[in-house]
C-alpha cells in the first residue's frame, strides 16, 4: 500500500536563521509524533544542517533540490549525493521545471541526477509537468511522456521501491491556479500506465505520485483523494509551519 509523502519544497527561501526557526516550529508541532505518511522538507543547501539539527527527534525527513550525478572534483559551485547523505538527507529533487527552465537542464543530464541518486542510496523526486501552451494546444500527455520515459529508459525495475515522481504543471506552480483534481488524476494515471509499461504493474503500483502547483490546505484534501494522487510537492505553503502542519493533518486523515 502506497504512502502518501507530504514534501515541502522551500526553493530559495529560508536562510540558516529563518529555515532553523521554520525547523523549529515544525519539530514543536510534531515532536515524536509516529506519522502515517511521509514527511520530508527540502532547504537550500545552507540550511540543512541547522534544519537537520531541529528535526532530529522527528520523523520528518529533510532533502535537496538539486545536485550534480559525479562523486566529487572539480565542479565549481555544485554538491554531490554523498555530502548531502553526509549532511543527513535521505531525497532529492531532480528536474524542478525552474532548473530545466532557468539553468537550462535537459532530460538527459536529469536522468543522470535520477540514477546517481538511486545509486548511492537517496530517493530522488522527478519532477515532471507541461507549460500552459502545451496543455492548450492538447500536447501534455506527449510532454510528459518524454520527461519521463527520458529517465525510466535509464533505470530499471528494482530502482521502482525508491523512484518519487512529482506531476508539476508549470502553469499551476506558484500561481494560485492549480490543476483541477480530475486533470491530476488524469495525468498520475497516465505515469502510472507509462512506469507499468516499463516495469510492471505491481512495481509501478507503488512508485509515488506526488502532485505539485499551489497545493495549499484548502485544496489539499480534493487532490489527494485522487487514487493516484500519492503526496504533494509544496512550495509556498510549506514556507509556514501552520499551512504545512495543515496539509500533513488532512493527509494523515486520509491514511488508511
Ligand atoms: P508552489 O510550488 O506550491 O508554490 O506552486 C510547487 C513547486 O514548485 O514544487
Amino acid at each position: 500500500m502506497r504512502k502518501y509523502l507530504i514534501a515541502g519544497n522551500w526553493k530559495m527561501n529560508a536562510g540558516p536563521k529563518e529555515g532553523k526557526e521554520l525547523a523549529a516550529e515544525l519539530s514543536a508541532k510534531w515532536g515524536d509524533h509516529s506519522f502515517k505518511v511521509d514527511v520530508l522538507v527540502c532547504p537550500p543547501y545552507l540550511s540543512i544542517p541547522a534544519v537537520v539539527g531541529e528535526l532530529s527527534g522527528t520523523e520528518i525527513k529533510t532533502g535537496t533540490q538539486n545536485h550534480y550525478p559525479e562523486d566529487n572534483g572539480a565542479f565549481t559551485g555544485e554538491i554531490s549525493t554523498s555530502m548531502i547523505k553526509e549532511a543527513g538527507c535521505s531525497y532529492a529533487i531532480a528536474g524542478h521545471s525552474e532548473r530545466r527552465e532557468y539553468f537550462q537542464e535537459s532530460d538527459e543530464f536529469i536522468a543522470k541526477k535520477v540514477k546517481k541518486a538511486l545509486d548511492d542510496d537517496i530517493k530522488p523526486i522527478l519532477c515532471v509537468g507541461e507549460k500552459l501552451d502545451q496543455r492548450k494546444s492538447g500536447n501534455h500527455k506527449k510532454v510528459v511522456q518524454e520527461q519521463l520515459n527520458a529517465v525510466l529508459d535509464h533505470l530499471n525495475p528494482e530502482h521502482a521501491s525508491d523512484f518519487v515522481v512529482a506531476y508539476e504543471p508549470v502553469w499551476a506552480i506558484g500561481t494560485g491556479e492549480t490543476a483541477s483534481p480530475e486533470q491530476a488524476q488524469e495525468m498520475h494515471a497516465y505515469i502510472r500506465s507509462l512506469i507499468s509499461e516499463k516495469w510492471t504493474e505491481e512495481k509501478s503500483a507503488n512508485v509515488q505520485i506526488l502532485y505539485g502547483g499551489s497545493m495549499k490546505p484548502a485544496n489539499a484534501e480534493e487532490l489527494l483523494s485522487q487514487p493516484d494522487v500519492d503526496g504533494g510537492l509544496i512550495g509556498g505553503a510549506s514556507l509556514k509551519a501552520g499551512s504545512f502542519s495543515e496539509i500533513i493533518e488532512i493527509a494523515e486523515s486520509l491514511s488508511k
